[in-house]
């Protein structure tokens, strides 16, 4: 009994604190099906000594994301959450629950996606949406109607007809892969901490309290479950197929299923499917059909009786760590990365995983040699989720930080209040200098055709440039030193060159890795500086006064012009011949609307420009590109190896696909 005290007490801490991690700071140290197997071995506790239960405990309430800085509400219904399942036994197990607490009747289920986002609430009244609020501690939460209204794909009023006078529908909001990705590497482009996942993104987006911030960022978001006392249908798929008539968007994927052979079926198929998504997904839900079925069934204190939800198994893989390295970055942030025993996973083999920081090691509690498991949730990069210590050697010493860059030796510094450790040697610290360069002439800045990251490696240990200035003095004498290097690919690199001198300035300014200076801000400065005489010479004030500016921007701006260093780079690069001011006539920036906002999707790859070029373009010319497949896509741009699913997509819903030379006829260029 003393014992079951113990791991009582230990449980509930452990779940307490997992809950703050997950719902407040939206960063889990831990797996959801960790955490359910940690939940499940209290509630069994609780069951077995009912003595010990207590009102308080984590088994008897969900998990809280209220925060600071939004009024909050209290729901009209709680928002509760759903019983996970893992297996089809654990299924039909519900199923055939559900059957005998019906007495036998029939009943149909409705299968479908359990969206891994952060859940919503919104209230429509007389077909106008009033307000959105998150799901909170499930009796109240944060009121983020403004922040709603930024997601493009919400109806803020209702098409059609047949909406009841009032109603609540409830959905998850959702940050696509796509736009995941895109965050993460402006964020890594910023030095900002990375999301660690989509739901991370989509939870900590939705509790900015920037709006435009929320509007730029792309959420998205999927409806499943409509509340009210006068609803369309008497079914829950039926009232679904009535909200994506009025507007909301409803996965096409949810699908009415009558017999525990089709549950099946649709579990089979989805688990390969979804990765095909456009969203994460943790898992499927399946709900009981009938509302008034629904309403016979009720709920326990903590989910509905009338639905369970499905979840999906994370790849992992065991394997052991050969040893940590650590990484310099461009910005000087030291990376500690997991050099591992070759593993497959997921249909690759995986050699390296980031550790993200000291934290993250610390976290994990990492040893020489350990046994790691290795995860792909989705996530493109793999993770280390866990260590295995029953297999860890007796001796094992605790991975330690490094103190010194291990590139050039300096002492390294820790920001204040973050998480990463900086080598301070800007100027002369290799690896930051190469990194500097290699964003150089990348593609979304100077595009210099002709060197890559091995390229401009060689270029730096062979001594031939120490910075992105003296790449213009670069001629093919020294490039034909290189080794691999013949007539061809020095040429090559020289047009690149003499291209570059054509680059707008804005993506020069982008270009110069100025810290926490993207590719969106730096447009927005060169816009407003329009020379880089005038950027050289902004105060923090007139900085600040430009559009999505703040102080923190602002510094890094001023402190890189304020390095004599930099200032140097700059008068180099002026004197090659780079554009280092905005064209008198701007028209080439304007927008035109030939596109008239035709929503269209790229796909593949092309030879006159690059993707993103083409991304641009589009928006350029009034058009809207987007990232998947839709009943609403116009066209899709398809270059050459245009995925087969995508194709076969686009043929079935009829959408023409057009090459780039139609696209550019189209733009008029
Ligand atoms: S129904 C009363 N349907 O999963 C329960 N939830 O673990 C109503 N979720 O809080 C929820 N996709 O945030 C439902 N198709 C779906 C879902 C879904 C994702 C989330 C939701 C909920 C959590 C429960």
């Amino acid at each position: 009994m003393s014992d079951a005290i113990q791991r009582v007490n230990e449980l509930r801490q452990a779940l307490n604190y997992h809950n703050y991690r997950y719902y407040v700071e939206n960063s889990p140290e831990i797996s959801d099906i960790e955490f359910d197997r940690l939940m499940r071995e209290l509630q069994e506790l609780e069951t077995a000594y009912p003595e010990l239960d207590d009102p308080l405990s984590p088994t008897h309430r969900v998990g809280s994301d209220l925060s600071k800085g939004f009024e909050q509400a209290r729901h009209i219904y709680p928002m509760l959450s759903l019983g996970n399942t893992y297996s089809i036994d654990e299924i039909d197990e519900w199923v055939n629950r559900t059957s005998n607490s019906l007495g036998g009747q029939q009943f149909s289920i409705v299968g479908e996606m359990k969206f891994d986002g952060t859940s919503i609430s919104l209230i429509y009244e007389h077909g106008r949406l009033v307000r959105a609020v998150t799901r909170g501690d499930g009796e109240k939460g944060d009121v983020v109607t403004n922040n709603i209204k930024a997601i493009r794909s919400i109806p803020l009023t209702l098409q059609g007809e047949g909406w009841p006078e009032k109603f609540e529908i409830r959905g998850e909001i959702v940050l696509p892969w796509k736009e995941f990705d895109e965050l993460n590497e402006r964020r890594a482009f910023n030095e900002e901490p990375l999301f660690a996942n989509p739901r991370n993104a989509a939870a900590g987006t939705l509790k900015t309290l920037d709006p435009s911030e929320v509007s730029r960022r792309g959420l998205d978001a999927y409806f499943y479950y409509m509340l009210g006392e006068d609803l369309p249908a008497s079914c829950h798929y039926d009232n679904m197929a009535e909200a994506r008539k009025w507007g909301f968007k409803v996965s096409d994927a949810m699908k009415r299923l009558n017999t525990v052979e089709e549950v099946e079926k649709y579990i089979k198929y989805w688990d390969k499917a979804r990765k095909d998504l456009p969203v994460a997904t943790d898992g499927l839900v399946f709900k009981v059909d009938s509302l008034r079925q629904q309403l016979n069934l009720g709920f326990t204190a903590k989910s509905p009786r009338w639905a369970v939800a499905y979840k999906f198994a994370a790849e992992r893989a065991l394997t052991r760590l050969q040893f940590v390295s650590f990484e310099v970055g461009r910005m000087g942030i030291i990376t500690p990365v997991a050099n591992l025993e070759p593993v497959k996973l997921s249909g690759t083999v995986v050699k390296r995983a980031s550790l993200h920081n000291e934290d993250i090691i610390r976290q994990l509690d990492i040893h020489d040699h350990d046994m790691l498991y290795v995860e792909k949730g989705g996530e493109i990069i793999p993770k280390i989720v866990d260590v295995d210590i029953s297999s860890r050697q007796t001796d094992a010493k605790k991975v330690k930080f490094v103190s010194h860059c291990p590139a050039c030796g300096s002492p390294l510094c820790r920001i204040e209040g973050e998480a990463a450790w900086v080598c301070p040697n800007r100027y002369a610290c290799p690896p930051q200098i190469v990194g500097r360069i290699e964003h150089f002439v990348g593609r979304r800045m100077m595009n210099i055709d002709g060197i890559g990251e091995e390229t401009a490696q060689a270029l730096y240990d062979n001594g031939l440039i120490k910075d992105i200035a003296d790449l213009y003095s670069l001629d093919a004498q020294s490039l034909l030193t290189l080794d691999g290097f013949g007539n061809r690919s020095a040429e090559r690199v020289l047009e690149g060159l003499e291209a570059s001198r054509q680059v707008p300035f804005e993506r020069v300014v982008f270009a110069l890795s100025i810290p926490f200076v993207g590719d969106t801000t730096a447009k927005k400065v060169a816009r407003a500086a329009r020379d880089i005489d005038t950027l050289m010479g902004m105060t923090i004030e007139q900085l600040c006064a430009i559009e999505d500016v703040g102080i923190k921007i602002a510094e890094s701006i001023t402190e890189y012009f304020s390095s004599p260093v930099n200032r140097e780079i700059v008068r180099r690069l002026k004197d090659a011949g780079l554009q280092m001011s905005m064209p008198e006539d701007t028209a080439a920036y304007e927008h035109s609307d030939v596109l008239g906002g035709k929503a269209i999707v790229i796909s593949g790859t092309f030879t006159h420009h690059s993707r993103d070029e083409y991304k641009s373009m589009i928006e350029q010319y009034g058009g809207r590109n987007v990232s998947s497949i839709s009943k609403k896509t116009d066209y899709v741009l398809a270059g050459e190896n245009m995925g087969p699913a995508k194709l076969e997509k686009a043929a079935n819903l009829n959408i023409p696909i057009i090459d780039e030379d139609t696209f550019l006829k189209m733009s008029g260029k």
